[in-house]
């Protein structure tokens, strides 16, 4: 079945474990992080640096998406990675990195949800129809960590955790995330 039918179809979505999302993050050469609510809610900030360094120290870019009103207040993301002291240098606005988007690797999106929905660049029916996002389902692979389906602050469906490029790693973001930066560390 084409995607576009009734909201009420079951779409598919690919699930996996937080050693896949190892497995593919270990053999990407550019990752970006889009941080969210989700995000803020788990204190995952910490955990996401550990993958940061993880990474980066096998070598592989690591960047991270900030749109303007992920989270709940202004500038929420980056207070978050300040404190778990992300370089700042590796935090980069909406509009600058989703022209390199289509030519990275792996985008791990950790509890956002709104901010990530294409139906805002194509849906006109949809309420965040026009709302500038951060182009997550152009990259070669996503890994979407979250806890269930639910929708976002808008209250709607996401097409891009049924889409066929991404892995959905269900569970909370600071647990799935340090089960990650502990398979990256060989420790599991
Ligand atoms: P949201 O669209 O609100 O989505 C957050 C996602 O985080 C949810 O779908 C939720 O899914 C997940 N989540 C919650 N707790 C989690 C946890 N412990 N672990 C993992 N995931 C968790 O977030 P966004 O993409 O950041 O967008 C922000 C929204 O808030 C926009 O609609 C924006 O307009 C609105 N807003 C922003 C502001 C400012 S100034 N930033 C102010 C007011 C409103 P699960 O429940 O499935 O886990």
């Amino acid at each position: 079945m084409q995607a576009g039918g009734s909201a009420a179809e079951a779409k598919a979505v690919k699930s996996g474990t937080s050693r896949d999302a190892a497995d593919l993050l270990e053999n990407a050469s550019t990752v970006v992080f889009v941080p969210g609510y989700g995000m803020a809610v788990a204190q995952a900030q910490h955990r996401v640096r550990e993958i940061y360094d993880q990474l980066t120290k096998r070598g592989i870019d690591v960047k991270f998406a900030i749109h303007p009103v992920a989270g709940r207040m202004p500038g929420h993301m980056n207070v978050l990675l300040a404190e778990a002291e992300v370089p700042y240098d590796a935090l980069i606005e909406m509009d600058d990195i989703n022209h390199d988007l289509p030519q990275t690797d792996v985008v791990v999106v950790v509890g956002a949800n709104d901010v990530v929905n294409p139906a805002a660049r194509h849906d006109k029916a949809s309420p965040i129809y026009g709302m500038p996002i951060i182009d997550a389902d152009r990259a070669k692979s996503v890994i979407a960590i979250k806890r269930s389906m639910n929708p976002g602050f808008a209250g709607i469906e996401n097409e891009l955790y049924s889409a066929d490029n991404t892995l959905m790693v269900f569970g909370d973001a600071k647990g799935v995330l340090g089960e990650i930066a502990k398979a990256l560390a060989g420790e599991s």
